[in-house]
């Protein structure tokens, strides 16, 4: 027989006048390969409907269902409940917008990084229909694919003590998000455009570099090994005043 689970469930509607936040507890019997998100989803089936959560591809792509669990940011999905003991706490990511319960709004932050950080490609060049796409060494495309493999689920803004204090700080998926397009050949933009964007507190002289967002990102996306690209490529261009 499988064990009695407690899951100790953050609970609080900022839309409803009348809620107050607590903790609320649910038993559950464990099964076999019982992951965070299965097991909130038959809690709101059989015990709860009014819990909120997010999900969508049940799969670690989309990033939704990030949440605190026993005080670590990571997927729901992706989390088996065998890891932990029989007391399982489930907070939502702080630094977002709680929108209730476990249910946080990222959007809003990952569109306005997007476009604070213009995060498309930049070039004067035409752009025709009817012509082959250019090609692009392996090697570089594989080391832009790695930066591109960020799912933007916020664990790694979650997780970030610079984040939490400074809300402006471009945090670990910003920071490698710009970091990808200065690395691909088709952004034109100078090395001083980058300096304007990133060379600020808010950027990435902000970043202590405690490795908190490597640890948890989900998709263990190579975060440092990119903000010491970023890092070199400012100091050179702060020290040589170079475009
Ligand atoms: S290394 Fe930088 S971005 Fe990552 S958690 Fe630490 S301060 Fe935040
Ligand atoms: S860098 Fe990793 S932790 Fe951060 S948003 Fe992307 S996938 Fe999530
Ligand atoms: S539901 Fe999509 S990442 Fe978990």
């Amino acid at each position: 027989m499988g064990r009695t689970l407690t899951f100790r469930i953050f609970r609080f509607n900022p839309y409803d006048e009348d809620s107050v936040s607590r903790i609320q507890e649910y038993q559950l019997e464990e099964v076999p390969r019982l992951n965070i998100f299965n097991a909130l989803n038959l809690i709101r089936d059989d015990q709860d409907p009014t819990l909120m959560f997010d999900f969508v591809c049940r799969a670690g792509i989309c990033g939704s269902c990030a949440m605190m669990i026993n005080g670590r940011p990571t997927l729901a999905c992706r989390t088996l409940t065998s890891d932990f003991s029989s007391v399982i706490e489930l907070f939502p990511l702080p630094f977002f917008k709680l929108l209730g319960d476990l249910s946080v709004d990222t959007g809003v932050w990952f569109r306005e990084a997007a476009e604070r950080l213009e995060s498309w490609i930049h070039t004067d060049e035409e752009f025709s229909v009817n012509e082959t796409e250019k090609r692009m060494d392996n090697e570089l495309a594989n080391k832009i694919y790695e930066s591109d493999r960020c799912i933007e689920c916020g664990c790694c803004i979650a997780g970030c003590a610079t984040a939490n204090v400074y809300p402006d700080f471009l945090g670990a998926a910003g920071l490698n998000r710009i970091g990808r397009f200065m690395i691909d050949p088709r952004d034109e933009r100078s090395n001083e455009t980058w300096f304007e964007l990133v060379s600020t507190y808010e950027g990435i002289f902000g970043c202590i570099g405690m490795m908190a967002c490597e640890d948890v990102c989900p998709k263990s996306l190579p975060l440092l090994d990119t903000f010491a690209k970023v890092r070199r490529l400012m100091l050179g261009t702060g020290l040589s005043g170079k475009k």
